[in-house]
């Protein structure tokens, strides 16, 4: 898939969107409170003075009761979440880099969404189809360094496995257990591909312990899910370059 319209290109990313994931592949990843915002409250957000504080949110009744529902959710998750939308992470935010998209409360939540360009192309974009941004809190789960790979799924079948860019950081540990992880993600891979029924996308997963003998599916975790586009950053693999995609796995050594 290359170039399309926003709005094909909407219709064909949207089975990616976190809230339209079948129950069966939501298994695979971790906890997740949709806020579903209305009108008014995607507006404030989008829009609204939030630059004014969040003495000035309490004290407007849109904001107010959009943190009132936040609030809940984070109760639910715990006191703490990751925040993004259903699409994608306000991860250009410069308050979301310093927290790594953590939070704590409701207000933080809307300022990390508010100064993302990424949050605001996304809200033009559902706009298409006269739909709304979901912000979407997810149990809070740090995933060590380097350990996040993207899984590129091709005609149903799994044609590459790229790490995360780790900025030069080296595991040893994963060079040494290389063939267990590569085997690992392969499985959790196929099975996502069959949950989702999705055959042509970009799955994001991540080991949440140190690579050992002794892993398995266990650890791994569903991120989330891309669509396949040159939209999407394939990492180590360059899909223009014939052959590139040979179903390896490429890390940092
Ligand atoms: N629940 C979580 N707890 C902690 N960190 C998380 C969580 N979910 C995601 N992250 C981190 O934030 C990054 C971005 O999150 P996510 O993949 O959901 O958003 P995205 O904007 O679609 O990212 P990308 O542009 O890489 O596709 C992940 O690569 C991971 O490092
Ligand atoms: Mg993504």
């Amino acid at each position: 898939m290359t170039r399309l319209d926003p709005r094909a290109f909407l219709a064909y990313a949207r089975p990616t969107f976190l809230t339209e994931w079948p129950e069966a592949l939501k298994a695979l990843s971790f906890k997740t409170e949709p806020v579903y915002l209305n009108v008014a409250e995607s507006l404030a957000l989008r829009k609204g003075p939030l630059w004014k504080g969040p003495v000035w949110g309490r004290s407007d009744p849109v904001v107010a009761g959009l943190l009132g529902k936040l609030h809940e959710s984070l109760d639910k998750l715990g006191g703490q979440a990751f925040v993004r939308t259903h699409t994608r992470s306000p991860k250009d935010s410069p308050f979301f880099r310093r927290q790594a998209g953590r939070v704590d409360d409701p207000w933080t939540a809307l300022v990390m969404l508010h100064e993302s360009r990424r949050f605001h192309e996304d809200a033009a974009w559902l706009e298409l189809d006269g739909a709304l941004p979901v912000i979407t809190l997810r149990e809070w789960v740090p995933i060590p360094t380097g350990l996040e790979f993207r899984c590129l799924v091709q005609n149903g079948e799994c044609v590459g496995i790229s790490q995360r860019p780790t900025d030069g950081v080296r595991n040893p540990r994963l060079d040494q257990h290389a063939v267990t992880v590569q085997s690992l993600l392969l499985v959790f891979t196929a099975e996502c591909t069959r949950r989702s029924g999705l055959h042509n996308a970009v799955f994001d997963l991540c080991l949440l312990r140190q690579p050992a003998a002794d892993m398995t599916v266990g650890d791994l975790r569903l991120i989330e899910v891309n669509p396949w586009h040159t939209a999407t950053d394939f990492y180590a693999f360059d899909p223009a370059r014939p052959n590139d995609l040979d179903g390896s796995f490429r890390f940092d050594a």
